[in-house]
């Protein structure tokens, strides 16, 4: 078998296309334009090249984008003064601060001061406790962009095993609880996890957050699985490869995500989706 290829720049395209014309139907009703602020405390030059792709996108689909580049000495004094001045900006509908934040700044305080329907990011507590309680409102970039993804093979998700690998605040924990809400039986795996490898072989859907190149050989992927593949690592050769051992789980999964044009793409298109949602919902 070689597993058919999702297509996440694809589905992200047809995403942001949807939000362009929600943006344009405002705006033909005499409405305000949804804005955006993404604050980058730092240079952090991965951070750099994220928050661009952001507030170009953005642009594209007609939001207001506000940028904040702050340097890394900030003081967490000063990270919120500016949180609450947004929180209290009524052209502001999302605001998004980019992880991870220089050392001296604390993100729990900092997701914590955002007003929870202007967190495009599905961060706050608030958020995620919806998530937790099935009553959803703003929901994690990342997880949400995968679940679309999964939507968009057609295959069934109530009933299967899914297993997640790693248990990150941004990822691994909200897409455990979005795997839970579409009705699957839901596995977490982390550092503590003894016998990983048993956990995989059974998934029917797999997602794997670790951030370390072929951290799960492709041999260990079951026949006919779903593979969700997050990580983005730098190879020695200047490649792009994701968390997974794409060329043997593509001989084995019936559908996986490639890195990069997967899930990266995603993550983008459901900020964006989100500030809609905001605009619509809270701040009209
Ligand atoms: N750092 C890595 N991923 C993300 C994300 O989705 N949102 C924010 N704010 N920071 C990140």
């Amino acid at each position: 078998m070689s597993a058919q290829i999702i297509d996440g720049k694809a589905i992200a395209a047809a995403i942001t296309d949807k939000v362009a014309l929600g943006v344009a139907e405002r705006v033909a009703k005499g409405q305000r334009v949804p804005g955006l602020a993404v604050v980058l405390v730092g240079g952090d030059p991965a951070s750099q090249i994220y928050v661009g792709s952001k507030r170009k996108m953005c642009e594209k689909v007609g939001f207001i984008s506000k940028a904040f580049d702050l340097p890394a000495t900030t003081s967490q004094e000063a990270l919120l003064t500016l949180i609450d001045e947004l929180n209290e900006d009524a052209t502001i509908d999302g605001i998004l601060v980019q992880f991870p934040l220089p050392d001296g700044l604390d993100e729990t305080t900092v997701i914590e001061r955002i007003n929870p329907h202007k967190d495009v990011d599905g961060f706050h507590p608030y958020n995620v406790g919806r998530l937790a309680q099935r009553i959803p409102v703003m929901r994690s970039c990342t997880p949400r962009g995968m679940i679309s993804m999964i939507e968009s093979t057609g295959v069934e998700m109530r009933g299967k095993n899914a297993v997640v690998v790693g248990a990150s605040n941004i990822v691994g924990r909200p897409m455990t609880l979005e795997l839970l809400l579409a009705g699957c039986t839901t596995t977490c795996c982390h550092r503590f996890t003894e016998d990983l490898k048993s956990h995989v072989e059974r998934a029917d859907i797999l997602v794997v957050a670790r951030g370390k190149a072929d951290f799960i050989p492709g041999e260990w992927v079951k026949e006919g699985a779903i593979v969700l593949d997050v990580g983005i690592n730098r190879l020695e050769n200047g490649k792009i490869a994701g968390d997974v051992g794409f060329e043997k789980a593509k001989e084995r999964a019936a559908w996986i995500s490639p890195v990069p044009g997967g899930v990266g793409p995603m993550t983008v298109a459901t900020l964006i989706e989100n500030t809609l949602f905001a605009c619509n919902e809270f701040h009209s």
